[in-house]
């Protein structure tokens, strides 16, 4: 179905209390929780591993839609398939057998995603397409939020033409807000992570009004 889905991303949440964010963020309106796992070799960042994404799962009603930005991924498939990931994405970039590692990440039985940064082409996912339940495709150099966006329509319009009329989302991921969502909407997009857009003018002190920002998007 081409329904839009919203999926707020936590990396842009408050580090010091994610159970009230995600709480926060599910209540008032979020599809799926996104969920950024850098390891500062990837990408120049770090945000946390699998025992918070346990620690998280309890928190999350909806869908825990981890992308995994770190080099290599197949050691630690499992370790997030026990954590409580519902979708595990991994990068094309992130090693040689992306082909094994969707078929690795299946056979934990958690739905399965591949993520192309900004210098990957559309056509690099077409052998795996019977693999995939999700596209990731990234407008913005993984690693942080609020950076600007990366207009990558010619690219969603190429994955749509690959995709045809198989069930795989394409996930747009960096610097979506109301301005960029539509672009990529129109372009064939069905679940927009947006983390910045969602969580600003959020604070420790003010309640956590995420509402409008998600369905501003
Ligand atoms: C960037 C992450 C994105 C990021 C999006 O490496 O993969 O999910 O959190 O943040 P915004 O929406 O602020 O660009
Ligand atoms: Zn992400």
């Amino acid at each position: 179905d081409r329904k839009i889905r919203i999926a707020p991303s936590i990396l842009s949440a408050d580090f010091a209390d994610f159970g009230r964010e995600i709480r926060a963020i599910e209540d008032q309106g979020a599809d799926w929780v996104h969920v950024d796992v850098m390891d500062g070799h990837f990408v120049p960042n770090l945000t946390f591993g699998p025992p918070a994404v346990k620690a998280f799962r309890p928190h999350v009603k909806t869908f825990m839609d981890v992308h995994l930005m770190i080099a290599p991924v197949d050691p630690y498939i499992e370790a997030y398939a026990e954590a409580g990931a519902d979708l595990i994405t991994a990068h094309v970039e992130a090693g040689p057998h992306i082909h094994r590692t969707l078929q690795a990440i299946r056979a934990t039985g958690k739905k399965a995603g591949v993520a192309l940064n900004p210098g990957t082409p559309a056509d690099s996912v077409a052998h795996l397409l019977d693999l995939a339940d999700l596209i990731c495709v990234m407008t913005v150099n993984p690693g942080f939020g609020g950076q600007k966006f990366l207009d990558m329509t010619t690219k969603i319009r190429r994955l749509r033409e690959l995709i045809g009329d198989r069930p795989i989302h394409i996930e747009i991921d960096g610097g979506v807000d109301p301005a960029t969502a539509p672009i990529v909407a129109a372009a064939g997009a069905d679940v927009l992570v947006a983390g910045s857009a969602v969580f600003r003018g959020g604070s420790v002190d003010a309640p956590q009004v995420y509402g409008d920002n998600i369905r501003a998007i």
